[in-house]
């Protein structure tokens, strides 16, 4: 794993921003995966931002989102449908039909998953995968104990995830219990991943995720074992890592000798 320590927030946006670029420049067809929350937001604003000032075109892309609430209707000012239109795809030129979000109203969520995971499969796998990780360890909607070998599947949230999401919501009672989510195999199989994080509060989930023992326990703990995952971290959401100097000094002389080859 490559771990890059950004100085805060904003650089880490900027950080993730320029990866997601510099894939997009070398292939305009890429198979986009995303996550919504907090975390992403600036590196969205930032896709925005190229998009308008630099000319960056978004239309031959395709998107795939990690997952989405049951039971919201993609209207809902809470649902990641509305969130990903809102902070990203109205802003930018990626058409309509090439976007993909779990559906959430699904009649037969099971059927509707398995159809999920072809789409994925059709469009030849993702390219770079977006994540974020929750203060239970979790990638995607995939709480501790999932199967690491899951695909995308309907998930109850954990008791944690929903007090960490209810400030999305007008009371802790209308979060959600059940999610769609791609499952902790289907992240895997995604080409790379550019994990992000930030905040002291994600500190030491951050460090058992890269540091720890790979366990179901801490979903994310599974992009140890995957071949290419770039982790663009803030000073505060590193600041558990026990080898934080280490990968300053790695990075530091990759960029010296590729002159920053991401
Ligand atoms: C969202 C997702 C989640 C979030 C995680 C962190 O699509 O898949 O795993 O990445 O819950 O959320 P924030 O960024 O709000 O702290």
């Amino acid at each position: 794993m490559r771990v890059i320590i950004t100085k805060d927030y904003e650089e880490m946006s900027k950080e993730a921003a320029r990866i997601v670029v510099n894939r997009l420049k070398e292939k305009p067809d890429l198979v986009l995966g995303l996550a919504t929350g907090s975390t992403p937001l600036g590196l969205y604003r930032e896709l925005v931002r190229i998009h308008k000032e630099e000319k960056l075109s978004f239309a031959e892309v395709r998107t795939f989102n990690l997952d989405e609430y049951i039971g919201l209707k993609p209207d809902d000012p809470a649902s990641y449908h509305y969130f990903m239109f809102e902070n990203l795809f109205n802003h930018i030129d990626v058409r309509k039909e090439n976007i993909y979000i779990p559906d959430g109203l699904a009649k037969d969520p099971e059927k509707y998953c398995q159809w999920y995971e072809e789409q994925i499969e059709k469009a030849g796998g993702i390219d770079l995968q977006v994540v974020g990780i929750g203060r239970d360890g979790h990638i995607g909607f995939n709480e501790p104990g999932s199967s690491l070998a899951s695909r995308t599947r309907v998930k109850t949230l954990d008791e944690q995830t929903i007090k960490d999401n209810a400030r999305f919501f007008p009371r802790l009672e209308d979060v959600p219990r059940f999610a769609i989510t791609m499952g902790v195999g289907t992240i895997l199989e995604a080409k790379e991943l550019l994990f992000l994080a930030s905040g002291t509060e994600k500190s030491d989930i951050v460090a058992k995720a890269i540091e720890g023992p790979v366990t179901s326990l801490v979903t994310a703990s599974i992009m140890q074992i995957h071949p290419k995952v770039i982790a663009v971290l803030d000073e505060e959401a590193a600041s558990s890592l026990q080898r934080k100097d280490y990968y300053r000094y790695a990075e530091e002389q990759a960029r010296r000798f590729e002159g920053g080859f991401v």
